[in-house]
């Protein structure tokens, strides 16, 4: 097998390609004097290549749909397109009647030239189901909870229930206790948002989310960890998109705020590097 990184995901790729011990290729990517997008893949021999690609922004899903079609045209038989974070993911359903739902969109033209799908913390199962080729779900919990291990961390909280069990896995690996908050009104104008179940107070506390990307949801949350008295608090999420003020806003919020390698920044400062090669191993052994 061998890794092709598409420009959104060089770094991912070429760590993926060294845990698992074979060829790293990076698409060349270049634009016609129109700003239309061009791309090369050095050529290889080789059955099976895994494209890696973050679909975000915009112009990344172009490029790899552009990198896949250049990989069938060169021959290879099986493509694994893994999509370190899949953008459009957050509408994945209809909201008002007229919308599209772009999480389906995505995964449609993505099968088009893949043999298998890979997504890591996809926003919602439900994408899955929109693939007709194999597909798997990969996680970040192991890589997220060692960073948040040798902070001493001893409560993961998710900012909402539909992140629990992403903190309850995080906080297993840990070997700390678990909750989510709730949004508990107490009069007409009072409303307290506390851990379901927890008490905080004097807790070095772990907000886990699987997206950052305003960084509204996290400073909302730590505001009131930090009323309820936790000693120390920090933010990790797998998909840091850190979208106008957030880091300002984040810097202001928790004690330290840490992203994955999903999306490349500074802040990605945990890797799923080898959550994603174990799992191509095993997809393509020998
Ligand atoms: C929401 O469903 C997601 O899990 C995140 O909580 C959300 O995308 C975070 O957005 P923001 O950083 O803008 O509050």
């Amino acid at each position: 097998m061998k890794i092709v990184a598409g420009s959104a995901s060089v770094e991912l790729g070429r760590k993926i390609a060294g845990n698992m011990g074979v060829d790293f290729i990076s698409a060349e990517v270049t634009r016609f004097p129109d700003g239309e997008l061009h791309v090369q893949v050095p050529t290889f021999e080789d059955d099976t290549a895994a494209v890696v690609q973050t679909t975000y922004p915009n112009d990344k899903i172009i490029e790899l749909f552009l990198i896949q079609d250049a990989l069938r045209e060169m021959g290879i038989k099986k493509i694994i397109t893994v999509i370190p974070y899949f953008g459009y993911s957050r509408q994945d359903k209809l909201f008002a009647p007229g919308e599209a739902i772009s999480a389906r969109a995505m995964a449609k033209h993505i099968e088009i030239y893949s043999d298998h799908f890979v997504g890591m913390d996809l926003h919602a199962d439900t994408i899955l189901s929109w693939f007709s080729i194999p597909v798997s779900h990969l996680h970040a919990t192991e890589p997220i909870a060692e960073w948040l291990k040798e902070r001493n961390v001893n409560v993961v909280i998710s900012p909402d229930k539909g992140g629990y069990l992403r903190a309850k896995y995080v906080a297993e690996h840990l070997g700390a206790e678990f909750d989510y908050l709730e949004k508990t009104r107490l009069s007409g104008e009072e409303v307290i948002i506390k851990p379901k179940n927890l008490d905080v107070k004097g807790k070095i506390v772990a907000i886990v989310d699987d997206i950052i990307s305003t960084g509204g949801t996290i400073a909302r949350a730590s505001e009131q960890l930090r009323k309820q008295g936790a000693e120390s608090i920090y933010a990790v999420c797998t998909h840091g998109l850190f979208i106008k003020n957030a880091v300002e806003k984040l810097s202001g919020a928790v004690d330290e705020f840490a992203s994955t390698d999903t999306i490349q920044s500074e802040h990605s400062r945990i890797s799923v590097s080898r959550v994603i090669a174990k799992h191509l191993k095993a997809l393509a052994p020998g």
